[in-house]
């Protein structure tokens, strides 16, 4: 039967038993990570959260202890009280911060038993991501999951301490509201009081912090919760935590420069790394040109060049006709990969993965060049296109014509791949950049019109407010994102606080005033009343705790995290209700058990 902690106090975490505790009565308590009976000994690996001591029993100083620490299996859980004492020196372990030491136990209670878990607790499990996420309360028992946490808890904790010394104050933001602005599904939440009323849950606290800007709290910050209906990837959950910001009285630079000084912060104390300010400022226009992403690696080179000027003039129809149609052709230049046909294929495959149409290519030799255009460009044609990529032997020039975003999208992709099938991206880098001048409005072809390529409360440039007329294809936002190792980190812009000109931008983004202020009619009526000038950002927090502690899938950084189909492994969350709870709700479903075992 489980024991009590009656009458026991535990005297501290594991990793304080150092050699400076010898002699000293200590009582620890934690999980048996394993035991081994050598037959007059038996030693325990205790593992608390700051990592593991080794528990010593003798069986000729105390025979009925021993014959209780006999018992012990994996996981059970204990409280042992004993003498520190030094290790043999043959038994020092230097890999554990307490390998010096052990504890020869005096006393021991086991607090609880435990099964045979589903895998073993350690770093390197050999067991699916579906049983570790089932079980994911053992899962995170492992050390490098649960170093995960508590970085994410430090991150959090400086940015609190810092955004608080400069005069930011956390405030919260409901959850159960109407739909915000950012542009994916939202997630709904019905009202019983309110029979076919639904709330939504916030995408980002946007209009709150900007609500809050007009009610006088000119520094806000809040470490919350969003949730957006979209498709899963490896950097996106439905449930995230955004770190977000709004200041009073500021320009792009100002929020920006408050940011950097964040980021700097949190890299020095948690990684110990320098990261030098002010960041780059690339305007979106050249992200695109040279990295065919408006969030690029910069780690390395391998940047896009344009061949449309000499392609509209080449010998081949499929070129010519796609600079004549509008578009562009372009091409990146595979440093020394010595590919084979096999692999030009696969590269041509991936691009059509990223929605372009194919993938020209020239591998330059010494002597003879291989390429797929050998019969559809002169010679001295071939040569051109590999001055202009300035490519060697053994290079292989990526060639892609269409339309000029498709194109963008597909190079843009191919470059993070080739790179890291060469090894060309320092892993051990950060590289911080600012990305600007974004433009203010998208084309929709789906909805045939323009759409907001932030939220329809971005302040277009100044120089730009008068195109809102009749060239919305032109209009630059004052809008940034900061970008990280080719993630978006976060984004944010200075926000329209003129009620005139956030008419105009609803009027150019298809709202009717009614639409406007049936959707924003609270916020617009806010701005009847004294709004200061104001901007901010927000960061994804899962992204950067992805990215420093150098994981390369968000669900690590989350205790409990969901899977593509946004379910739950671990709870089955979603899941049916009761048919009172949707009467109450007055709710009928129209298709069942659909998705559920998804
Ligand atoms: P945005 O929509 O760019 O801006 O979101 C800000 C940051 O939040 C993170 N993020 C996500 N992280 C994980 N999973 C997701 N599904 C997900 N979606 C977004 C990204 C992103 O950069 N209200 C504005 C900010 C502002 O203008 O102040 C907003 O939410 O790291």
């Amino acid at each position: 039967m489980a024991e009590f902690m009656t009458g026991l106090k535990r005297t501290g975490y594991v990793h304080t038993l150092t050699k400076e505790m010898v002699g000293k009565q200590v009582t620890i308590t934690g999980w048996a990570q394993k035991a081994r009976n050598l037959g007059s000994l038996i030693f325990i690996d205790l593992r608390d959260r700051t990592g593991i001591a080794q528990l010593v029993f003798d069986a000729d100083t105390d025979p009925a202890l021993f014959e209780k620490a006999a018992t012990v299996r994996a996981e059970f859980v204990l409280a042992a009280t004993g003498i520190v004492r030094e290790r043999a020196p043959e038994a020092v372990n230097p890999r554990l911060v307490t390998g010096e030491i052990e504890v020869a136990v005096t006393d021991l209670r086991i607090l609880n038993d435990s099964q045979t878990p589903p895998f073993h607790i350690d770093d390197k499990v050999n067991v699916s991501d579906a049983v570790r996420l089932k079980h994911r309360y053992l899962d995170l028992r492992r050390p490098c999951m649960r170093d995960m946490l508590l970085m994410r808890h430090r991150i959090a904790k400086i940015a609190r301490d810092y955004f608080d010394r400069n005069d930011f104050i956390e405030i919260e933001t409901p959850i159960l509201t109407k739909s915000t602005p950012e542009g994916a599904r939202d997630y709904l939440v019905p009202s019983r009081v309110h029979p076919g009323k639904f709330y939504a849950l916030p995408q980002s606290p946007q209009i709150f912090k900007q609500l809050l800007m007009v009610s006088g709290f000119d520094r806000y910050i809040q470490i919350c919760k969003c949730f957006r209906d979209e498709d899963l990837r490896a950097d996106r959950q439905p449930e995230f935590t955004q770190i977000d910001i709004e200041m009073s009285f500021v320009d792009e630079d100002d929020v920006m420069t408050m940011n950097e000084g964040f980021l700097k912060e949190v890299f020095k104390e948690v990684l110990d790394i320098d990261v030098p300010t002010p960041f780059t400022r690339m305007p979106y226009a050249e992200a695109m040109a040279r990295y065919g992403s408006d969030k690029p690696d910069v780690r390395f080179g391998l940047e896009l060049c344009d061949i449309s000027d000499f392609a509209k003039d080449c010998s081949f129809g499929v070129f010519a006709n796609s600079v004549k149609d509008g578009g562009a052709v372009r091409l990146i230049c595979a440093p020394a990969g010595h590919f084979t046909r096999k692999e030009i294929d696969g590269l041509t495959e991936f691009i059509k993965m990223h929605g372009g149409s194919g993938m020209a290519w020239i591998a330059p030799g010494d002597d003879a060049h291989r390429s797929s255009l050998g019969k559809v460009l002169t010679p001295d044609e071939l040569q051109q296109i590999i001055d202009l990529a300035g490519a060697k032997t053994g290079d292989l020039i990526c060639i892609v014509c269409g339309k000029s975003n498709t194109v963008y999208t597909a190079l843009g992709a191919l470059r993070c791949h080739i790179a890291d099938k060469l090894n060309l991206i320092p892993k051990d880098q950060f590289a911080f950049l600012w990305i600007t001048d974004f433009p203010q409005f998208e084309y929709s072809e789906e909805e045939d019109r323009y759409v907001a390529v932030h939220h329809p409360f971005t302040m277009p440039k100044e120089e730009d407010i008068d195109k809102l007329d009749n060239d919305l294809g032109n209009v630059k936002a004052k809008a940034y994102d900061i970008v990280l190792n080719g993630y978006e980190l976060g984004g944010g812009s200075i926000r329209i606080h003129d009620r005139d000109l956030q008419a105009k931008m609803f009027k150019a983004l298809g709202f009717t005033e009614e639409s406007a202020q049936e959707r924003f009619g609270f916020l617009l009526d806010a701005f009847k009343y004294g709004t200061p000038p104001h901007g901010g950002m927000a960061y994804g927090l899962d992204r950067l705790v992805m990215l420093m502690a150098g994981s390369d899938n968000i669900r690590d950084t989350i205790a409990f995290p969901k899977v593509q189909n946004a379910s739950c492994l671990m709870s089955n969350a979603p899941d049916f209700v009761e048919d009172k709870q949707l009467d109450d709700l007055k709710i009928a479903c129209v298709q069942e058990q659909d998705n559920d075992e998804a």
